[in-house]
C-alpha cells in the first residue's frame, strides 16, 4: 500500500478544464484557492481528446492544465482516462461493443460503451494508461492516480460472444472440470447437463428462468472481470508512476453488481461516490450507512469520498436541490464516518452534454451564489478539521454485508418477491442510527470478535466458514441478531436442507419447516403489539426462548422472535418483517444488553459519531432537526459556530465537532 495522505482533509472536484476556453482555467484556479480546494481528478473522461486517432497523442492542454492547477497550488489526482472509449474504436472494432442478455448492442454516443471482457479494449486502454502515465509520472501536481471511472456503472454485464468465451474460461478456473460444473450448477434439473464447455452461455434472455446457479456464477464472473480491468491497469501504473492508486467505487448508492469487499485491495485508497436519493426524506441515513459501508470495506481505516453533489444531480427523476447547510451536513457526515477527503462531481457546472443540469461547486449562475458560498464555507471548516485526518471511527456493532447474498436473495422464482436484500438492512442500520449507535458495515469473514453485537440482516447465502466464525463470536460471549431468509443457502444457492435458517439453525436454536410469505400489502399482528408484512415462518423452537408468537395470520401462535443462549453468548433471531417502531424497540433493547453505547447521548435526529486518535478523540454532532439541540459533553469545538460550556449547544441545522481532551473513554 502507498500512503496517500496529505497534510489535512481533501477538498475538491472532478475538474474537466477540457468542456472550457483555456481563459477561464485562470479563473477556475483562483475561484479555488478561494474555496480553499486542494485536490481536483483531471482527465476523467478525456480519451477521445488525449488520443484523437489511434496511436496519435496530444497532450498540450493536459500539460497546460496541470501546470497551471500546480502553481495554483491544487494537487492532482490524474485519471488514466479510460472511462470512456472515443467513437474509433467502436468504428474500427465494432465488437468491443457490449451486448445486452438478448443480443441487443449498446452503441457509442453515452459512456462505457465497451465489453469489459474485449481484449482489444483492454490493449487500448492499456496503452493510453501507458502513455498518460509515463509523461506524468513526475509532474509535480500529481498525488495520486485514477483508475478509470466508476467501473461497471453502465457495462457490468455483457452477454456477447467474446464475453461467452472469457465466461468459459473463468469457469474452468472456478469449477475445474464439467463434472463440478455439472454439480454447481444442479444441472440434472430441467435437463440442463453441459457435456462440452462450448455449450455453455452467459444467462442470455431465455424461455424461462435461468439456471440461478449459472446467473449467480455470471454475477461473480462480470464483477471480476472490471477488477480485472482496475488490476490490469494498477499493473501498468505500479511499473511507471510512485503515487497512490485509487478508483472510485458506487457503495451505497443502489450499485449492486460490483463486488467491491474483493476490489479493496486492488487499491492504496478506497474511494467512494456516493448521490443522495432527493425523494428520500431520510437520504442522510442512507448517507450514513454508505459511508459506514465504504469505512468497512476499507478495513476501518479512513478513505477518500471521491464524488457528491453541492445540489442537485440530473438523473433522478425530480432533482430536488439541496436546502441551505445540507451540503455542509452532508459532507461533514462523511468526514464524521472516516472520510479523509471531501470531491464532488464536479467543478464547474457543464454548458452542453447530459450532466449540464448537475450541480457543481461553480453554478450556471456563477460564484455569487448560495451554493458557491456554502462550497467556500466548508473548505474553511475542512481547514479546521486538519487534525482529524488518519483516526479512526468508534463501532461497537458489525452488520455483515455481502454482496453475493445481495445477488442470491434477489433472483427469480423465489418464495416472495418483497424480499429485498437492502431492505433489512437498512431497517436495523436505520434503527441504529437513531439510536445514536455508529455501526461497521463488513463482509461476513472479518474478525468479528472486537464487536459487541452483530447484525446479519437477510444473509441468505452464507458461507460454512463464516457462518462457523458467528457461531463461535456467539459462543465466546458476542450477541448477535439474524433475520429471516438467512443461512439458507451455500455458495452454489443449493439449499442447506434439515430445514431453515440452515446454516444458523444450531446457532439460533430454531428449526423452520415451511415459508409462509404474507399477500401483497397483508399485515398482521404479534402478541406483543407488534405489526408485521411480508414474511412469516413456521418456526419450531429447539431450544431457543420465545420472545413474541404471531397473534394471528397464517401462523396464529408460532414463535416469531426468539433468544438463544449459546456458549457465554445470545443469538436473536426474528423470523419476520418487523414494522419500525417494533425494529427501533428491539435494536434498542439488543444494544443495552450487549452493552453497546452510544457515541454520545442526543436528540433523536441528531447524528453523532466519534472518530479517534491515540490521544485525542474528536465528537462530530450535526443536527438535522429544526430544533437547537443540547448535549452534555465538554471539549474544544473546532468549527467555531457551537457554544460549549458545560454543555454544547448546536443550533437546528448546524454541525459542531469537538476535540475531546483527553480521548473519550474506549475499551
Ligand atoms: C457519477 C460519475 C460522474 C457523474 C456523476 C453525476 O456516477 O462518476 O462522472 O456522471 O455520477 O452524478
Amino acid at each position: 500500500m502507498r500512503s496517500w495522505q496529505g497534510d489535512g482533509i481533501f477538498y475538491g472536484a472532478d475538474y474537466n478544464p477540457e468542456q472550457w476556453p483555456e481563459q477561464t482555467w485562470a479563473e477556475d484556479v483562483e475561484l479555488m484557492r478561494r474555496a480553499g480546494v486542494n485536490l481536483v481528478s483531471v482527465g476523467i473522461f478525456s480519451w477521445a481528446l488525449l488520443e484523437p486517432a489511434p496511436g496519435r497523442f496530444e497532450f498540450g492542454w493536459l500539460d497546460r492544465a496541470l501546470d497551471l492547477l500546480h502553481d495554483g497550488g491544487v494537487r492532482v489526482d490524474l485519471a488514466t482516462a479510460t472511462a470512456s472509449p472515443p467513437p474509433w474504436l467502436a468504428r474500427a472494432h465494432p465488437e468491443t461493443l457490449p451486448r445486452r442478455a438478448d443480443g441487443a448492442i449498446l452503441w457509442p454516443g453515452g459512456r462505457q460503451a465497451y465489453c469489459p471482457s474485449s481484449p482489444i479494449f483492454r490493449e487500448r486502454s492499456l496503452a493510453l494508461v501507458e502513455a498518460v502515465a509515463g509523461r506524468y509520472a513526475e509532474h509535480p501536481a500529481v498525488v495520486m492516480w485514477h483508475v478509470s471511472n466508476e467501473l461497471g456503472c453502465h457495462n457490468v454485464h455483457c452477454y456477447c460472444d467474446v464475453s461467452a468465451e472469457a465466461f468459459r474460461r473463468w469457469l474452468r478456473e472456478r469449477h475445474g472440470d464439467l463434472d463440478g460444473l455439472n454439480d454447481a450448477w444442479g444441472t440434472a434439473f430441467w435437463s440442463q447437463r453441459y457435456g462440452d464447455w462450448a455449450e455453455i452461455n452467459p444467462p442470455r434472455t431465455a424461455p424461462t428462468f435461468a439456471n440461478p446457479t449459472q446467473q449467480l456464477d455470471f454475477l461473480r464472473f462480470s464483477s471480476d472481470e472490471q477488477r480485472a480491468q482496475l488490476r490490469a491497469e494498477r499493473e501498468v501504473l505500479g511499473r511507471l508512476v510512485r503515487q497512490p492508486v485509487t478508483t472510485n467505487f458506487m457503495i451505497g448508492t443502489g450499485i449492486k453488481y460490483l463486488d467491491y469487499h474483493s476490489w479493496a485491495s486492488d487499491v492504496d485508497v478506497v474511494a467512494n461516490d456516493h448521490y443522495l436519493t432527493a425523494a428520500d426524506p431520510q437520504a442522510h441515513v442512507g448517507l450514513a450507512l454508505s459511508a459506514d459501508h465504504t469505512r468497512g470495506v476499507a478495513g476501518g481505516d479512513p478513505w477518500l469520498l471521491m464524488e457528491h453533489s453541492t445540489s442537485a444531480v440530473n438523473w433522478q427523476p425530480r432533482n430536488v436541490a439541496k436546502t441551505p447547510g445540507q451540503l455542509r451536513r452532508n459532507s461533514l457526515a462523511h468526514v464524521a464516518r472516516g472520510a479523509d477527503g471531501v470531491l464532488f462531481f464536479q467543478w464547474r457546472a457543464s454548458r452542453a452534454g447530459a450532466e449540464k443540469f448537475h450541480s457543481a461547486l461553480v453554478p450556471h449562475a456563477g460564484p455569487e451564489t448560495k451554493v458557491f458560498r456554502e462550497v467556500c464555507q466548508l473548505g474553511a471548516d475542512l481547514k479546521a478539521l486538519a487534525e482529524v485526518r488518519g483516526s479512526r471511527v468508534d463501532a461497537e456493532v458489525a452488520i455483515l454485508f455481502d454482496f453475493e447474498a445481495w445477488w442470491g436473495i434477489e433472483l427469480d422464482s423465489h418464495p416472495s418477491v418483497d424480499v429485498h436484500y437492502i431492505d433489512r438492512l437498512a431497517a436495523m442500520y436505520g434503527a441504529l442510527w437513531r439510536a445514536g449507535v455508529t455501526a461497521d458495515i463488513v463482509h461476513p469473514s472479518t474478525d468479528l470478535s472486537g464487536y459487541r453485537l452483530v447484525v446479519a440482516p437477510t444473509l441468505y447465502l452464507v458461507r460454512d466458514a463464516d457462518a462457523d466464525a458467528l457461531r463461535r463470536y456467539v459462543e465466546q460471549g458476542g450477541t448477535a441478531l439474524v433475520t429471516y431468509f438467512s443461512g439458507i443457502v451455500d455458495e452454489h444457492d443449493h439449499i442447506r436442507l434439515g430445514g431453515y435458517p440452515g446454516a444458523f439453525r444450531e446457532l439460533l436454536g430454531v428449526r423452520t419447516e415451511e415459508f409462509f410469505p404474507l399477500r401483497e400489502g397483508e399485515r398482521i399482528n404479534l402478541d406483543d403489539g407488534s405489526t408485521v408484512d411480508v414474511w412469516t415462518e413456521w418456526l419450531h423452537p429447539a431450544g431457543a426462548e420465545v420472545l413474541a408468537s404471531y397473534a394471528d395470520g397464517p401462523l396464529p401462535g408460532v414463535a416469531a422472535l426468539t433468544r438463544n443462549q449459546v456458549g457465554a453468548g445470545t443469538a436473536w433471531y426474528v423470523g419476520t418483517r418487523l414494522d419500525d417502531a417494533a425494529t427501533d424497540r428491539l435494536v434498542a433493547r439488543l444494544v443495552t444488553e450487549s452493552g453497546v453505547r452510544p457515541a454520545a447521548a442526543a436528540p433523536t435526529g441528531v447524528e453523532v459519531v466519534r472518530r479517534r486518535a491515540d490521544d485525542h478523540s474528536w465528537l462530530f454532532v450535526i443536527n438535522h432537526t429544526d430544533a437547537d439541540a443540547r448535549l452534555a459533553v465538554t471539549g474544544t469545538e473546532l468549527l467555531g459556530g457551537a457554544r460549549c460550556d458545560g454543555e454544547l449547544v448546536v443550533s437546528a441545522g448546524e454541525v459542531a465537532v469537538l476535540r475531546e481532551q483527553p480521548a473519550a473513554e474506549a475499551d
